[in-house]
């Protein structure tokens, strides 16, 4: 299975390096923007210790060389919105590749975008091949997670989803997009501006996992509020004066026949103690809890390459986790995964 990296950032690196340890896996190539990763080659760009013979090429480059490289996937991990890759997708579908896609909003995309989500499924489904976003969150903790634990539910009255991180333990970018360091002031002005996105995809989740449940949501609310540190704190990369921010606390709520849903919790602060937690109310009653919290970085890489045994036998068209049969992890050979 021969597959290119569009974006080689640290997530296409580390799902690159995941691959490159599957047996029937052909990294084909990288392509990218970042003039210190471009004419590189592929192995040195995701760090491992060899070359692999095949190069990162600059995107102005990406239809010739995809046209001559005919992958049958192309990985995506170049940014969060979907119309700013919706070049990617459209290039790398018309050569015949399958798309997977860490961007939080491919997760669902009929909610913000539904004329580019149109558009990229009737030309997947001309040319006979999947284009699918996924990840840990769009696309597992606050969606495919609860909407797997329902399975054994006979009646749902009520989800409610907690992802817990210590924020200090993430990447410099997840530290910067939560505004660490920053006055809860510039932090709002910030977000408002879009300078600082903080999470995005709490919207995407829940329309997702209504979707896998076949309910029709009436309204969604998304909000993200600063948490301020009450004391001096610090990470690797910011130092944070007390009454500066800490990280964020973002959630929204889906709404059915007025009342609350799906209720999506987000707590993302220096200090904070890492768990996830799924609550179902219901029949029967269930709580979900992982102690441990899942990295988020990981998970992701994890998501896509795990996937890709599923997708290969989904229909054609824009799909989400809904068209994927259960995902797991898989340790076969990925020649074994059909490509047709
Ligand atoms: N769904 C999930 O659970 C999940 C989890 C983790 C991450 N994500 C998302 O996945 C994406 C990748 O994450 P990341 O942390 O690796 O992001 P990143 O640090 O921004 O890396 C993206 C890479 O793609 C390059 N790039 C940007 N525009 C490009 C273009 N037009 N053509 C080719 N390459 C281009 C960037 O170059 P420059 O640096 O020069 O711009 C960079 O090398 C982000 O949008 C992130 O929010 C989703």
């Amino acid at each position: 299975m021969r597959v290119v990296l569009y974006g080689v950032g640290p997530i296409g690196s580390l799902i690159a390096r995941l691959l490159n340890s599957k047996d029937g896996i052909e990294l084909a190539g990288g392509i990218d923007v970042d003039p210190s990763k471009v004419g590189k080659d592929l192995g040195v760009v995701i760090g491992l210790d060899r070359t692999l013979g095949v190069s990162v090429v600059h995107d102005s480059q990406s239809w010739e060389f995809l046209k001559s490289v005919k992958p049958d996937i192309v990985i995506v991990s170049t940014g969060t919105y979907l119309d700013k890759i919706y070049p990617q997708i459209v290039r790398s579908v018309a050569v015949g590749a399958d798309v997977i896609s860490t961007s939080e909003t491919l997760a669902y995309p009929w909610y913000r975008y539904p004329e580019l989500s149109l558009l990229i499924d009737e030309l997947a489904r001309k040319n006979n091949v999947r284009v699918l976003g996924t990840g840990v969150n769009p696309g597992f903790m606050f969606d495919a997670l609860p909407a797997l634990l329902t399975s054994v539910s006979a009646r749902v009255e009520k989800i409610y989803a907690v992802r817990s991180l210590d924020a200090a333990k993430r990447r410099y970018s997840f530290q910067k997009k939560c505004g660490l360091s920053l006055s809860p002031e510039e932090f709002r002005s910030k977000v408002a501006l879009g300078e600082i996105t903080a999470h995005v995809g709490y919207a995407e989740s829940i329309m997702l996992l209504s979707s896998m449940l076949g309910v029709r949501i009436e309204r969604i609310v998304e909000e993200q509020e600063p948490v301020v540190a009450e004391r001096y704190v610090e990470t690797q990369y910011f130092k944070i004066e007390p009454g500066k921010v800490s990280g964020i606390h973002g959630r929204a709520v889906g709404y059915v026949n007025g009342t609350e849903f799906i209720r999506l919790d987000l707590l993302a602060s220096v200090g904070r103690k890492d768990y996830d937690e799924v609550i179902i109310e219901g029949d029967p009653e269930m709580r979900w809890r992982n102690e441990l919290g899942t990295p988020g970085d990981v998970a992701t890489a994890a998501m896509v390459v795990n996937v890709i045994s599923r997708l290969t036998r989904a229909p054609p068209g824009l799909l989400t986790m809904k068209d994927i049969t259960l995902p797991s992890a898989y340790l076969g050979d990925y020649s074994q995964v059909s490509t047709s």
